[in-house]
């Protein structure tokens, strides 16, 4: 499946975390019917961060359910080394990691490939942007996080900004995936700062029309796009 990424656009992928979790199947599908371009899943352990969601399991059940959808895997998760096969196995199109949560990126980012998925990795926002210099090579796009990974319906932190002007001056094709507290009130600040992978939460799953929600936000980043110098 080709990844929702590449080619200087604006890809929405609305995080599920804060939907009806007993509904999970209906809610994605709801979300890829209002106009999503992939599909943000949050896995915690309890342990990277203070919350337990879901893990392979489930991405097996929802596999079959909404065929043809790109499932971009939050692993949220302490040695994320351990769940790369489970999750392949399971049916992930590809694997973030957070690089505060591993010894080695290099090989976990070879572990992901070689298990078929794309390897994505992202930051908390107290680490530093330029540990993700040496990787950026190596990965499809890199996360920044703009609220502490934990919880959905968090503050946008909008001093995370500088670190993805950082990124887009220096890799002017990178895909660059902002995640936390990202709403229209707040998505002019990733737009300006040259973010290309949206992840919305609360924003869209609340939203009374999740269509318009994504549209609106879709068209601000793409305006931002198209205003940068080739
Ligand atoms: C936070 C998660 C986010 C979050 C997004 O730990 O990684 O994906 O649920 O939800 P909102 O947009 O509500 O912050
Ligand atoms: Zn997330």
């Amino acid at each position: 499946m080709a990844a929702p990424c590449g080619g200087k656009k604006c890809r929405i992928g609305p995080s599920i975390l804060n939907s009806d979790l007993s509904e999970l199947a209906s809610e994605c599908q709801r979300m890829m019917d209002s106009g999503a371009d992939y599909l943000h899943l949050d896995v915690m352990d309890g342990q990277f961060v203070p919350n337990l969601t879901f893990g392979h399991p489930v991405v097996k059940c929802l596999r079959p359910k909404l065929p043809g959808v790109f499932f971009d895997m939050h692993m949220m998760v302490q040695k994320p080394e351990q769940w790369i096969q489970n999750m392949a196995d399971a049916g992930a199109n590809q694997y973030t990691f957070h690089y505060e949560a591993t010894d080695d990126p290099t090989t976990c980012i070879r572990k992901i490939r070689e298990a078929g998925m794309k390897a994505w990795v992202g930051i908390k926002p107290k680490t530093a942007v330029d540990v993700l210099v040496p990787l950026v090579d190596l990965v499809d796009m890199v996360l920044i996080m703009t609220v502490e990974p934990g919880f959905g319906g968090q503050k946008f932190m909008a001093d995370m900004m500088p670190k993805i002007s950082f990124l887009r001056e220096k890799y002017t094709d990178l895909d660059i995936e902002v995640d936390g507290g990202v709403s229209p009130s707040t998505i002019q600040h990733c737009a300006d700062a040259g973010a290309t992978m949206i992840v919305s939460g609360s924003a869209v799953v609340n939203s009374e029309n999740p269509k318009e929600t994504i549209t609106y936000m879709r068209d601000i980043v793409n305006q931002a796009i198209q205003k940068t110098p080739a």
